[in-house]
């Protein structure tokens, strides 16, 4: 038996468990078996690893994604890109980090914009993990991109900026949002952005996928524009974590 496993502190309800556990029974795979494994603290990691012999890789959430990176033996390029790690493969002694988050995201705005990226500028809001898996994606995809938090900063814009400088948002038409705002069971919550400003040659991009539609995507379809919700992204990252720990 194959063990694989999410651990983060708390979890609560798990994607990643569910996603696995319906994966292995569709597809017949009898020899893997998924677990979430709460670890107060990250420095509980190698008791789990040294106790779980048939442990072959795990998925790291919130609040471990970068607090795991000293105790992996070595970061692939995807994890070194972004400073991030959500998936660890387990190789005899070895822990190698990667980030799938950042697969998942670049194949699907692929996918979705196709050569239109060609002529696109993005604004990224928020300044967490998922924020800079977005950013390496971007990066490779060669998309100018500014960042926006609600502390401006040298390489940052704040939203107030946004709402005082309406060419930032002429400039800007592929709008990403890595902020948990809008996500169950804040429904009505949205970034705060000049709304009015945008028409039918934007693109929203919502990472948050639970609800389907959220606030910040109705706000851009009900103008015009073009929105995608985070559901093929998350789907992405798990199928990518599974070929990772399967060597594919
Ligand atoms: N679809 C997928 O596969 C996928 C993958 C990963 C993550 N996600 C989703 O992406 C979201 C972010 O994940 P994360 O791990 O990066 O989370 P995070 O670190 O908790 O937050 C991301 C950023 O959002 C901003 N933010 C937080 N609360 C805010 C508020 N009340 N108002 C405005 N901005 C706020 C903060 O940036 P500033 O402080 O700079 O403003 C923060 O750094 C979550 O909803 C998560 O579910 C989806």
């Amino acid at each position: 038996m194959r063990q694989f496993g999410l651990i983060g502190y708390p979890l609560g309800h798990s994607f990643s468990k569910g996603y696995f556990t319906e994966k292995f029974k569709r597809e017949g795979i009898n020899d893997a078996a998924y677990e979430l494994y709460p670890l107060q603290r990250i420095d509980e990691l190698p008791q789990l690893v040294a106790q779980t012999p048939q442990l072959a890789g795990l998925n790291v959430t919130i609040p471990y994604k970068e607090q795991v990176i000293p105790y992996l033996s070595s970061l692939h390029d995807s994890a070194q890109k972004v400073g991030a790690v959500n998936v660890i493969k387990r190789e005899g002694e070895q822990l190698i980090g990667y980030n799938s988050d950042y697969f998942g995201f670049k194949l699907s705005l692929q996918e979705w914009l196709g050569n239109k990226l060609n002529n696109l500028k993005a604004l990224v809001l928020g300044t967490g993990g998922a924020a800079k898996a977005v950013g390496a994606a971007l990066d490779d995809l060669e998309v100018p991109y500014q960042v926006v938090s609600r502390q401006s900063g040298p390489d940052t814009l704040s939203y107030a900026q946004l709402h005082q400088q309406p060419y930032l948002l002429l400039q800007h038409r592929l709008i990403i949002n890595t902020t948990p705002l809008g996500m169950q069971p804040n429904l009505s919550s949205s970034p705060d952005l000049p709304y009015e400003q945008l028409g039918p040659d934007y693109y929203l991009y919502d990472l948050v996928y639970n609800p389907a539609e959220t606030q910040f995507m109705k706000e851009g379809t009900k103008r015009g524009a073009s929105a995608k919700n985070g559901l093929q992204m998350l789907h992405l990252q798990a199928e990518k974590a599974w070929k990772i720990w399967n060597g594919e």
